[in-house]
């Protein structure tokens, strides 16, 4: 019961400040006195404004007053409504494992043992339920939707997911400014174009962070200016050489932060003071095990942020399923280059999901699917507190992966992902993920949710022989 008061009370908040009935600066009442006022108790109240501090809507310094945050105030323009690979060492180069595991995304080998990151557990995917949306689908249809259509994608998903959005992320996502596309690869690739088109030079990436990604970027002409990744998040540093950022607010991929309220706002501030856009990569922001996960930072500023989901993590990477919610200025050119590139996202699989999220289907499987990488992270760290208590497990619990850290002075990430492999385990080293490789630590990113349930123990155990 409080979990719905305080998701409503957070959700009037974010209305309020996002519609300037809460001005930048403004007071809130005390948390006993609001408690006071809604009939509500204070701890609920309290839970509230702890999440919209988080975001960055709110700032609370203890002892005094919370207050609007002077960044958290979209400005006026805002018009849509509130809806409910770098470098290759020698080392990897020479290593199959490494080599394998790296080549592509999907490509997770022929491994006994699969701890490679990227993908949910594909035995977990709901088969019926997608079954029974494709029949209802197929069957009330009309022919039409097997004809080409809007380039932003089918009108009946974009609704769904505005909802949706709005309501688990706290995405500012009215369907118009909404554009499905295939894959959040195609995303980034569609926006860097886009970018590079209107005359931007250089975009700040995470470091480390997705060597895919940053290929992408590269391959529109655009340089990429490293954003150095510390227990807070991204920095901020180097933003001054860049047009726009990529950035994984919510879970950092790989190293695991949340991005820091502080930095939030920086980041925010930045991009209006400049006129940078700022691409939010929101891949895995359902799972959150601790808390109530983090909105989403385009939800402080959507004129200046690019908001990206996919569906590669709550149901599976080959359905090629992903969406941006776009600023105004960049609708329509970013329809244009996804009308260019492949007319439209087929539809058919857009319909499914549309219904799958409609019916509830969709978040039943995500909270299913919460409580089970939950455990298996929760497996995880309590297995290597035991069996390797050398190595360090970094940030926070969420996602479908975990960075895991080596010491300085034992075999580093080469060895142990051979060690692995000759006994049939497949690993990703943390190496390809960095720009600049020099004086980095050593870790690997295991892949929590890749093998079937009954197959994790083992790839545990083979993770901890490798390791011990
Ligand atoms: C950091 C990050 N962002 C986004 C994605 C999703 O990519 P896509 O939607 O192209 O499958 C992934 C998938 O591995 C990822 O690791």
């Amino acid at each position: 019961m409080s979990g719905g008061r305080r998701a409503g009370l957070e959700r009037a908040l974010r209305a309020a400040i996002a519609t300037g009935r809460l001005a930048p600066g403004a007071t809130l009442p005390s948390t006993r006195a609001l408690a006071l006022e809604l009939g509500f108790s204070r701890g609920t109240v309290s839970a509230a404004y702890d999440q919209l501090t988080a975001e960055g809507y709110l700032t609370a310094v203890p002892g005094w007053a919370t207050r609007v945050a002077q960044a958290a105030h979209p400005p006026p323009t805002w018009r849509d409504g509130l809806t409910s690979a770098g470098s290759t060492s020698a080392g990897s180069a020479s290593n199959p494992a490494v080599r394998r595991a790296n080549a592509f995304p999907g490509d997770h080998g022929n491994f006994a043992h699969d701890l490679l990151p990227g993908r949910p557990d594909l035995s977990t995917f709901p088969s019926a339920a997608w079954l029974r949306s494709t029949r209802r689908v197929l069957t009330t249809a009309p022919p039409e939707v097997h004809a080409l259509g809007d380039p932003r994608g089918r009108p009946e998903l974009r609704e769904a997911l505005a909802g949706y959005l709005g309501r688990a992320r706290g995405v500012h996502a009215g369907p118009a400014r909404i554009v499905i596309t295939s894959g959040y690869a195609q995303s980034l690739g569609l926006l860097a174009a886009v970018l590079a088109e209107a005359g931007t030079i250089t975009v700040a990436m995470e470091e480390p962070g997705h060597p895919l990604h940053r290929g992408t970027v590269r391959h529109a002409g655009l340089g990429v200016v490293p954003l150095r990744v510390d227990d807070l998040g991204a920095r901020t540093e180097a933003l001054d050489q860049a047009g726009a950022a990529v950035l994984t607010p919510a879970h950092q991929y790989p190293c695991g932060a949340t991005l820091h309220p502080d930095r939030r706002r920086a980041f925010t501030a930045w991009a209006r003071e400049t006129g940078a856009t700022i691409i939010e990569d929101d891949y895995d922001g359902e799972f959150r095990f601790d808390r109530q996960p983090v909105g989403a930072l385009q939800g402080t500023a959507p004129d200046h942020v690019v908001y990206a989901g996919t569906a590669s993590k709550t149901l599976a990477p080959a359905l090629r399923l992903a969406w941006l919610v776009l600023p105004e200025r960049l609708l329509e050119p970013v329809i244009e280059a996804k009308r260019v590139a492949d007319a439209h996202t087929q539809s058919l699989g857009q319909l499914v999901l549309a219904d799958l999220i409609g019916g509830h289907a969709y978040d039943r499987h995500v909270r299913a699917s919460r409580l089970r990488y939950r455990r298996r992270r929760d497996l995880l760290v309590g297995t290597l507190r035991d069996r390797a208590p050398h190595v360090r497990v970094q940030g926070i619990a969420a996602g479908l992966h975990a960075l895991v850290l080596l010491p300085d002075d034992g075999p580093g990430e080469d060895e142990i992902v051979r060690r692995a492999a000759a006994l049939g385990l497949a690993l990703m080293p943390l190496r390809d993920h960095w720009q600049n490789p020099s004086g980095r630590p050593q870790g690997l990113i295991i892949g929590y949710s890749t093998p079937p349930g009954s197959a994790y123990p083992g790839a545990l155990d083979a993770l901890c022989t490798v390791l011990a």
